[in-house]
């Protein structure tokens, strides 16, 4: 009998850091399933052998129920192949001129391109996170395009744009599971191919098929401000600015940042824009809060709302761990349902970020400001400030005239704007004989 050795893999005991990581992720695992994302990238990551760890994560989304749909480029291959061919590259006004020879070398570059993908696509991915899972990469004649014709009174001949896409076939591939894989390429009817740019093949069956997210993998980790900082979130009119700012534009920003307004005012929630050369960058965008490239979108995420009862959970994950500092007074789940009426939520991007609680004392024309929250990746940026500000507004509205706070450790918040310290004695009767002698709270005021 054959001598076995059972090599256990090395299971570290899972820690906190894991169970809370995983808490995480879950809700973008729950948010994702069924949605359409499109993924579009450029020939060199090909080129670059980069394209099996994309392999990996692409697989990763498909098996969690995303509907992928993907669009490969292939502008050095091309450049490759017309330089074997002693050929040169024409352009006009930035638009590759594509004439009969130089088609024949985009067909093959493509093709190649194309046959490389659904090769590492079809792989099985032993020793892989995703061992088993296959992919079946489903292709066709998808995209219907037109030729560009004469610009400046220069034919560009098989240089082309799209005019169709035939999102019935699309959505009949997503159906069964397969991922669509579609090239820089598109027919006529009349028969012909014609050369397509990659930006436009993905923004448009993005608007086509309603894509819940575009995402471009690109040289730059993303957009940059004036100073060079990354810009993680950006409006349409953010996008716009920053466009017609047009020296200081990154080649692949001023490809893929018009593509990504196009989509967004079209009806694609969202476009990512994240770099190629980290390893596992669509993961990182798409299941974490903050991202590491740049998502633009339609209008501004954030949303200052009355609670409802569907909220209890998103406020008692925010509050929870406040409580266990012993920063927050401990509220149980009841006790929030019960009070949820007097509570106001800051959303971002559907996630709750903030909140805080109203308790009027209408006899002695006070409130009580309790949970003002904001969670700890979001501080910092003014919102404390207007969940404030929104709280004094709604405490006018009701006829009052001051907002008092009890806290331990955050009086210099409330001092910095414009509260005092007041006497215990001072408090609402009903309010004095709750209070915590043991925990000491401080009580501030404000009058309006
Ligand atoms: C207090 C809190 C709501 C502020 O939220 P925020 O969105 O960061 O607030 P803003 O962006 O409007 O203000 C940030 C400023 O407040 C300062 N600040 C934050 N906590 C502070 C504290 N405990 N004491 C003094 N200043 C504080 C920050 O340093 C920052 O100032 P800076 O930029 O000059 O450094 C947030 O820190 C929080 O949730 N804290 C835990 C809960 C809490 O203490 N709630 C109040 C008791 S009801």
């Amino acid at each position: 009998m054959p001598f076995v050795i059972k090599v256990m893999p090395h299971s570290p005991v899972p820690s906190a850091e894991f169970v809370a990581w995983f808490r995480s992720v879950a809700p973008y695992i729950h948010a994702f399933r069924g949605r359409t994302f499109v993924v579009a990238f450029g020939g060199e990551v090909v080129a670059d052998g980069k394209f099996i760890e994309l392999t990996h994560d692409l697989n990763l989304l498909s098996s969690l129920g995303v509907r992928l749909v993907l669009v490969h480029g292939a502008r050095p291959q091309i450049e490759r192949h017309l330089i074997r061919n002693n050929l040169d590259g024409h352009y006009h006004h930035g638009i590759r001129l594509t004439d009969s020879e130089t088609m024949q070398c985009v067909k093959e570059a493509v093709g190649r391109v194309r046959v490389e993908i659904e090769a590492l696509l079809s792989m099985g991915l032993a020793n892989s996170p995703m061992a088993n899972a296959d992919i079946r990469v489903a292709g066709g004649n998808f995209i219907t395009a037109q030729p560009m014709g004469v610009i400046h009174g220069v034919d560009l001949l098989y240089t082309g744009s799209v005019r169709k896409v035939d999102v019935v076939a699309i959505k009949d591939r997503l159906d069964r599971n397969e991922v669509v894989l579609l090239s820089p390429l598109g027919y006529s009817p009349t028969g012909e191919v014609f050369n397509l740019t990659l930006e436009e093949v993905a923004t448009r069956t993005a608007i086509a098929l309603d894509a819940d997210k575009l995402i471009f993998l690109m040289e730059m980790e993303g957009v940059q401000d004036a100073q060079g900082n990354l810009l993680r979130e950006l409006t349409v009119a953010d996008a716009r600015t920053i466009l017609s700012e047009k020296d200081r534009l990154s080649e692949d920003v001023a490809l893929f940042l018009p593509c990504a307004v196009l989509a967004c005012e079209a009806g694609v929630a969202r476009t990512h824009l994240v770099s190629r050369h980290v390893d596992g960058s669509i993961l990182q965008e798409l299941f974490s809060d903050i991202g590491i490239g740049s998502m633009v979108v339609e209008s501004p995420l954030n949303t200052l709302r009355d609670a409802t009862i569907d909220d209890v959970g998103g406020i008692l994950q925010l509050l929870q761990p406040l409580e266990v500092e012993g920063i927050l007074v401990r509220r149980g789940r009841e006790r929030l349902e019960r009070e949820i009426e007097r509570f106001v939520v800051l959303e971002h991007d559907h996630r709750i970020i903030g909140c805080a609680a109203l308790y009027p004392f209408f006899e002695e024309q006070a409130a009580e400001l309790a949970c003002l929250a904001v969670q700890i990746n979001y501080r910092k940026q003014g919102y404390g400030d207007l969940l404030l500000k929104h709280m004094i507004a709604k405490a006018q509205e009701k006829g009052l005239n001051r907002l008092f706070v009890l806290t331990t450790r955050t009086a210099h918040w409330f001092i910095e704007r414009g509260f005092k310290e007041m006497d215990i004695n001072e408090l609402p009767s009903q309010k004095k004989m709750l209070y915590n002698f043991q925990r000491r709270s401080k009580v501030f005021v404000r009058k309006f």
